[in-house]
Formats: structure tokens, sequence, C-alpha cells
């Protein structure tokens, strides 16, 4: 696969992957692809912990689950993420960014035929959070722990912070270290004929945090920075929409 074919392919997976587990070459390749990232002075702060037993995923798939109910409850969450909710296809085109309502949740059957009439919900969104205390959250919940759960593979995302760079700005630029070598395993992967998935309700909370350095034995020394799950797909597919470039550049002077 051409490169530029793998950056523009690559998608975010929200459905389900095949079966088959990831081979280790397949695996091998990946983490490759990520230590060839660039890093500030070479400091390859990152490491990858690998997730194929049941015991690993069944706790990540806990986690989110919880997560992702108490987000449903949370109005300043829910109040946040109506700015980048895109109801229909044609909001989401026309707007150019976000993420489609329907890509991330299984609409009741009185909204599916128009999600557009979940418009005036949206715009209280803080209100809503009524709903996720009367359990609003559960189903979505359930759909992305069992998601989770059955991935094939999981991977955590991890920063040694003992190999921070020298310099005021060392923190900014590990960080910057690890989004490239991220973007690295993701794009081989795409190439591999993997869907990927970022899955970050159960790393927003501290406590969740720390309680996933506890299960996998992190030392404190290693940040989580992200989850990923993993899986073949019969083929890469998916929408997505980005911003026109004229709206991003700028030359010689903003
Ligand atoms: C740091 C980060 C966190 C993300 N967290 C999630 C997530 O929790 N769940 C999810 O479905 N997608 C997540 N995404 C994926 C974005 O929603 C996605 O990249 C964006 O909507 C563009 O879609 P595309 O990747 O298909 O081009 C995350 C992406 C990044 C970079």
């Amino acid at each position: 696969m051409e490169l530029f074919d793998a950056i523009t392919q690559r998608r975010t997976h929200r459905g389900a992957f095949r079966t088959d587990a990831i081979s280790q070459a397949d695996l091998d390749q990946l983490i490759q692809a990520a230590q060839w990232a660039p890093s500030p002075f070479n400091t390859q702060p990152w490491e990858f912990l690998i997730i194929r037993e049941a015991a690993g995923k069944n706790a990540l798939a806990e986690l989110t689950a919880q997560s992702v109910v108490d987000q449903f409850k949370d109005s300043t969450f829910l109040d946040d993420n109506r700015h980048w909710i895109r109801l229909t296809e044609a909001e989401w085109e026309e707007r150019g960014d976000g993420v489609l309502l329907t890509d991330h949740v299984d609409l009741p059957p009185m909204f599916r035929k128009d999600p557009s009439k979940l418009k005036p919900l949206l715009k209280h969104a803080k209100h809503l959070s009524i709903l996720g205390h009367l359990g609003a959250g559960k189903l979505p919940a359930k759909e992305i722990s069992e998601l989770v759960r059955t991935s094939p593979l999981l991977i955590l995302i991890l920063m040694d912070s003992t190999r921070r760079p020298p310099g005021e700005g060392g923190g900014r630029w590990m960080w910057l270290g690890m989004g490239a070598a991220i973007q690295n395993l993701l794009l081989r992967a795409t190439a591999l004929g993997m869907g990927t998935q970022f899955v970050s309700a159960s790393l927003e909370r501290q406590a969740d945090r720390e309680r996933i350095q506890e299960i996998f034995n992190i030392p404190n020394s290693h940040e989580i920075i992200t989850l990923l799950r993993l899986g073949y797909l019969d083929s890469i597919h998916g929408k997505s929409v980005r911003l026109p470039p004229s709206t991003v550049v700028r030359y010689e002077n903003y």
C-alpha cells in the first residue's frame, strides 16, 4: 500500500473486527513502525503493553463500561461534547469536522430515521445528564466494552518519563514524539489490513489511570498515553471528513 493511501484510508473503526489473532510477525511490524518515529534527542520515550489474554481485556472492558456510564451522568462532559457531535451526514460533511453521532451510539428507534430531531436535546446537552442518571449510558457502555473485550489485540501505549529530553519544553516534546510513534503504528496497521480505534473513556480520569497502572503493574515512572484496540478487517472502510485545506494553511503571515 502506498504511504499516501495508508494516510488517507486509515479510519477509526468503531465496530467489531475479524476474530483471528494478530500474527506475531504483523505485531512486530507495528512496534517497529512506531519505534522509527522521530523523538526529541532520540529519547524514544515509548513503550507498548500488549494485551492478548482475556484477563487484561476484561479488566479494561469493565473500566471502559463504568467510565462511559459516568460520562453520561456528567453534565460538563455532555455539554463539551455537543460542539463536536454531528447529527446527520450532511451536517458532518458541510462542517468538515466533529464526529457523527450514529458512528458512536445506536440511537433509540424514535430517532433512528431522523437523528436531526435530537437537535433541541443537544442544545441543552447539560440536561441530558438527567437521562444519564436514569441509566442512559448503560447501552453504549455495554457496546463499547464488548468491543474492547472481544478485540483480538489491545495496546496500552506508555511514555517513560525517565527518558525526558533536556530543557523547559521537555514534556511537550516527549508528547510530540509519542504522537508520531502512535501515528506510525496506525499507518502500518492500516497497510497490514487492520482496523484501529483509540478507546479513551477509561483513561479520562486520574483514578482510572491509577487503577490501570495497578492492574498491569505499570511503574509510576510511566504515563499511560492511550489505549488502542486493533484487529484485522475484511476491508478497510468507513467515512470521515476533514476541513478544506485552505482553512488550515496560511502563507508567510497569519
Ligand atoms: C487522542 C485521540 C483520542 C481519541 N479517542 C477516541 C475514542 O475514545 N473513541 C473513538 O471512537 N475514537 C476516538 N478517537 C478517534 C477520533 O474520533 C477520529 O480520529 C476522528 O473522528 C477522525 O476520524 P478518522 O480517524 O476515521 O479519520 C480519538 C483520536 C485521538 C487522536
